[in-house]
């Protein structure tokens, strides 16, 4: 039987641990009814085919469109990924966790940002006669990635000249857009974004998956551990259940004891960049003015993405002494790639010499351990998830627990966690500063 690809220790978020800054059994009895129906919800919206995320792990006909596009591409030698956000995030996240094992392309990241310095100097690392451009944009009209990818176009015309569109694989709107419309005048390889998948929920679809193939990753892999995930939450009921559980305690956290802030701190550096996808969809999905009946609400809880165990010594400080306002959720990778000990040459300083022969493993599991008892003692709310490894089960499962979890989340604080007009209004008004419609 495959192991869990998730496991996730609360015991440290409630009263037992923390007093009373931590969750009561009958917080937790109050809440139930709306953790049901959350879940219930949830299903219905995905069997209604409103929300379509969900369903990403069954999509055979995707992973075998993916993997036959990538194999057209693989005399390739990079992937230049352009994408921001929900485009950009997922796979960037995967490729650092999971690059160690790939063998395919190189996959290179821009067009999240307007910086010219960091496009120019992109650019200039790579050989373009040897690139493939995957651009991604569901809208096909977000300024960031469009910017960089008709700089990157015209680049890729003057070194390869008429033969650039066979470079270049546009994953967008299966209708509209822009960069639909230039997709089908010059002829490049196109891939859909399912019209009910928001770009924060994409991972799993076209937008991670055929850069993840290209670069060699274990597409199908990452798609048994989200779907491992997914049918514990449909299959257990909401009390029993690990995601439905750490979405009712991160509400209930910031509703009762306002404990708005909610630190992902992975013990282990290649999974940094999971923390900037988890910080993503928690902020953009949860923080809002209007709840579902159109009231002013103004929720949401400020997501941190730290890194065991370097902020140790950066950020814990502030949250075992400073305002008790923070949730934090450790990852622990119980079994490292590599295996390195401490050498002899330790027992040559007093204070260095009870290290000698430990792995770095061991002392790794031994700072989440501390640093959450040390929370803890400091009552501290905390909660570990543990992954059996860092590969592509393990990480699709994380995927989809967080993405279950945000879903949830937002039902319980009352609001849509699909839409983004925050993120609109500050489009708009770019779009007016610089003279557009
Ligand atoms: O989650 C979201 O919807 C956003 O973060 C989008 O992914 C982001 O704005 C990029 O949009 P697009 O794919 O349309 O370029």
């Amino acid at each position: 039987m495959p192991q869990n690809p998730v496991r996730y220790d609360s015991s440290n978020m409630f009263r037992q641990a923390v007093g009373l800054h931590g969750a009561s059994a009958e917080e937790i009895k109050a809440y139930a009814p709306r953790l049901a129906e959350a879940k219930q919800n949830l299903l219905r919206e995905w069997k209604r085919k409103e929300q379509g995320w969900l369903g990403c792990p069954d999509d055979r006909r995707a992973v075998d469109a993916v993997i036959r596009l990538a194999k057209r591409k693989q005399a390739f030698k990079t992937c230049l990924v352009l994408g921001i956000g929900g485009s950009d995030l997922g796979a960037r996240a995967a490729f650092q966790a999971l690059k160690h094992k790939a063998r395919g392309m190189q996959l290179v990241f821009a067009g999240a940002n307007t910086d010219p310095d960091e496009l120019k100097e992109i650019l200039s690392g790579l050989d373009l006669k040897t690139t493939l451009v995957n651009i991604i944009s569901k809208s096909g009209d977000t300024v960031e990635p469009m910017s960089a990818f008709l700089i990157v176009r015209d680049e890729l015309k003057k070194a390869v000249g008429k033969k650039f569109a066979v470079h270049i694989v546009a994953t967008t709107d299966a209708k509209g857009g822009s960069l639909r419309a230039l997709a089908k005048k010059e002829g490049y390889a196109t891939l859909p974004v399912p019209a009910n998948i928001g770009g924060r929920f994409s991972v799993l679809t076209f937008v991670g998956l055929f850069p993840l193939a290209c670069a060699g990753i274990d597409v199908k892999s990452l798609l048994s551990g989200a779907k491992a995930i997914r049918s514990q939450f449909q299959t257990q009921t909401p009390e029993k259940n690990q995601i439905c559980l750490f979405s009712l305690l991160h509400v209930l956290a910031d509703r009762e004891r306002r404990q708005n802030i909610h630190v992902l701190m992975p013990y282990g550096a290649r999974l940094q960049e999971f923390g900037k996808w988890y910080r993503q969809i928690w902020a953009e999905s949860l923080g809002k003015k209007t709840d579902l009946a159109g009231d002013h609400v103004n929720v949401g809880p400020t997501p941190i993405a730290a890194l065991g165990a370097t902020d140790q010594h950066s950020q814990i400080q502030l949250y075992n002494e400073g305002p008790n306002n923070k949730v934090l959720t450790f990852i622990e990778i119980s079994k490292f790639a590599s295996r390195l000990s401490i050498p002899a040459s330790a027992k040559q300083f007093k204070s260095l010499s009870y290290l000698t022969g430990i792995s770095l493993q061991k002392i790794i599991h031994a700072e989440r351990a501390a640093t959450a008892e040390a929370l803890r003692q400091n009552r501290r709310p905390n909660g570990t998830l543990f992954i059996p490894q860092t590969d592509a089960r393990s990480l699709g499962a994380l995927f989809m627990f967080f993405e279950i979890a945000t879903a949830l989340a937002g039902r319980l604080y009352g609001i849509n966690p699909y839409d983004q007009s925050g993120v609109e209004q500050g489009k708009a008004e770019m779009r007016r500063l610089l003279g557009g419609r």
